[in-house]
């Protein structure tokens, strides 16, 4: 297809830009499954955004092949709508969800609010979602996916603490056939309370569940406002409890990043940067080769992929970023990856995941 130099996906990027935030999110991932619903419309979408397979970045992990270590982070297609359509613009993996038990509504409305200047969100969803069953058959209509797949699971926000954990076995029962690994989701400021779930013991008991339950590789969703040392011990102790691997991080409620911005939701994009990239290198310090490593928060460029690569690493995640700089960022950051690896004569994904810090020592 050949793009105008005025009606190409740039006019169409702006033109989202200046709609209401969230009902531009519905717009574009609707006409994202719209077009990725037959195997023509996803062809399409391929040759138009996906350009840049190569086995050189493809890594084997948790028993399933990543054909490149850039995924779509959690909350943007929180009901499976769309899976296969994100692989079509060229990620390697997909997280969907947060899914709870039971459909809710999430917070009122208006929920997501735009940092332009910072290139950064702030999401006070709470948890929207159709509920486990629907986004189940959801998931069942397009299964067996030809990508790795992620359930990220949450508990309602009606279930009290003390039950959470029923939400997360029924979860963890549903997702069994279908999840490649689940995310255990305990890190949302959104959902009050939920991050006290963020303790060693309770946290030890879902991803025993998650284990038992789900049969599948089980990782933890880190909050990014835990003391550092905090989430070390934490990391020790999820990987002790047969944690597969770490996410970090979730959004900040560390309004000190953004002038006057008003005390409600969470932050990403680019002010979550520099704390995402500090909590992973702690956290590789600690865990390196002991756990799978996944960053996230703040990564937009094929530089920052490679730095989180080389941090320790072993898959990152975005979401912000493409609000901001549209479907095309997957290739082009994948491209400069290559180039990168080119200049630093490196043949393979792989073995960029921890070079800095051997390097370190
Ligand atoms: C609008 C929005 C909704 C999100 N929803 C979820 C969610 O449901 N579950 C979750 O674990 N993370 C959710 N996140 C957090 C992202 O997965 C990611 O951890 C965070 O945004 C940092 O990455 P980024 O800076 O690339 O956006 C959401 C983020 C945004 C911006």
């Amino acid at each position: 297809m050949v793009s105008s130099p005025q009606r190409g996906p740039g006019y169409w990027h702006r033109l989202l830009l200046r709609l209401e935030p969230e009902r531009a999110h519905d717009l574009a991932l609707g006409a994202l499954a719209l077009t990725s619903r037959s195997a023509a419309g996803r062809g399409l979408l391929r040759r138009r955004f996906s350009k840049c397979a190569s086995e050189r970045l493809s890594q084997e992990l948790l028993g399933r092949r990543f054909a490149n270590p850039l995924g779509m982070a959690a909350g943007f297609d929180k009901n499976a709508r769309t899976p296969r359509g994100l692989a079509a613009l060229g990620f390697g993996f997909v997280e969907v969800g947060t899914v709870t038990p039971k459909p809710q509504s999430g917070n009122p409305k208006p929920r997501i609010f735009r940092h332009p200047e910072q290139e950064s969100l702030r999401n006070a969803l709470g948890f929207n979602n159709d509920g486990m069953d629907a986004v189940h058959r959801r998931i069942t209509a397009g299964y067996p996916f030809p990508f790795p797949l992620a359930v990220n699971v949450g508990k309602n926000a009606a279930t009290p603490l003390d039950e959470a954990e029923s939400d997360y076995e029924a979860l963890f029962r549903r997702f069994s056939g279908q999840a490649d690994y689940f995310v255990i989701n305990v890190s949302s400021p959104n959902t009050p309370g939920l991050r006290e779930l963020q303790a060693p013991d309770r946290l030890a008991a879902l991803i025993d569940l998650g284990r038992r339950l789900g049969g599948k590789p089980v990782m933890v969703k880190l909050s990014p406002d835990l003391d550092t040392d905090e989430a070390v011990a934490l990391g020790h102790e999820v990987v002790a409890a047969g944690a597969a691997g770490i996410i970090v991080t979730n959004t900040t409620i560390d309004y000190r990043l953004i002038p006057d911005v008003p005390e409600v939701g969470g932050l990403s994009g680019r002010v979550l940067r520099a704390r995402s990239f500090e909590m992973l290198e702690a956290l590789a310090r600690a865990l390196f080769g002991k756990t799978l490593l996944v960053s996230v928060g703040g990564v937009d460029s094929g530089e920052e992929l490679y730095r989180r690569l080389r941090a320790g690493a072993s898959l990152v995640q975005l979401y912000t970023a493409l609000v901001y700089r549209g479907p095309r960022l997957v290739s082009s950051a994948l491209g400069r990856l290559l180039e990168l690896m080119d200049r630093d004569g490196i043949e393979s994904v792989a073995d960029i995941v921890g070079v800095d810090l051997e390097r370190a020592g």
